[in-house]
């Protein structure tokens, strides 16, 4: 395994492919879901032991509201499930929980677990673990630039002031460095609307395996993979001593 001083500050994670494992075992798609979960507990406890300093999961787009109303309530179910059996662990283990996303649509109650999980946890200073939850980068964008716009009309903001860097400090990552690595599971090689301005320079990761079936040594071997990269920047390599 990597140094602690080699692994990525941030790795964000498109955990993607409970549907098609659960239909390679004729089980319904619930299933796969509910495999799902077992992963993301099995990843958030590698991460912690592996001391990475940020995780940030796609947990739910806000484009997959567009699916069957029965997929969508299991899906909430399971949010119930994981925020209200999880985060006396997450408290524990010294993780600071935080979502970015929507928090208009989603059901009361899942939103007051998550609040409740965001406020134990705020005071964490171990692994920075971030769902994106009803997230769009989409709508994360417009939603910084209409905030923008309105300071300038009502004359709080100067447009000529506006740089990338203030425009991040808009946007629901703000004090998450970008993510350096994106691993997707299950084939897929797209974004998906996730993290579309943090990831100018990130990494990316694709593997096959489902993401019922990514295990921590799947994870240590994208972290690994990771590592053998060259990240320029747009500048040049550095040369070599001669
Ligand atoms: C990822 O698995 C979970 C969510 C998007 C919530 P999918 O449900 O997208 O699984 P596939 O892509 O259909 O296999
Ligand atoms: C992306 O997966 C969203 C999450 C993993 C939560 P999807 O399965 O929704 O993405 P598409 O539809 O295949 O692009
Ligand atoms: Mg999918």
């Amino acid at each position: 395994m990597a140094e602690t001083e080699s692994l990525p500050r941030h790795v964000a994670i498109i955990m993607d492919g409970n549907g098609r494992w659960a239909k390679k075992r004729h089980l319904p798609r619930a299933a796969g879901h509910v495999a799902g979960v077992s992963a993301v507990r099995n990843i958030v406890r590698a991460a912690i032991d592996m001391q990475l300093s940020c995780l940030t999961l796609y947990a739910f787009s806000s484009e997959n509201w567009k699916r069957p109303p029965t997929e969508v309530s299991h899906l909430m179910g399971l949010f119930r499930t994981y925020f209200s059996e999880d985060v006396d662990e997450l408290v524990a283990r010294n993780v600071r929980m935080r979502i970015i996303g929507n928090r208009s649509r989603a059901a009361s109650d899942i939103l007051a677990m998550i609040e409740d999980g965001e406020r134990r946890t705020s005071g964490n200073t171990g692994l920075n673990l971030t769902f994106a939850f009803d997230y769009g980068a989409q709508e994360e964008i417009a939603a910084a630039a209409r905030a923008m716009a309105e300071e300038a009309v009502s004359g709080q903001l100067d447009p000529k002031s506006i740089t990338p860097e203030s425009f991040a400090a808009r946007l629901s990552t703000r004090g998450l460095p970008d993510p350096d690595l994106i691993i997707r599971t299950s084939g897929e090689r797209r974004l998906s609307n996730f993290l579309l301005w943090q990831a100018a320079y990130s990494e990316f990761v694709f593997v096959e395996t489902l993401w019922p079936d990514f295990s921590p040594a799947q994870f240590r071997e994208a972290l690994e993979a990771y590592t053998q990269r060259e990240r320029r920047f747009g500048a040049l390599s550095p040369e070599p001593v001669a």
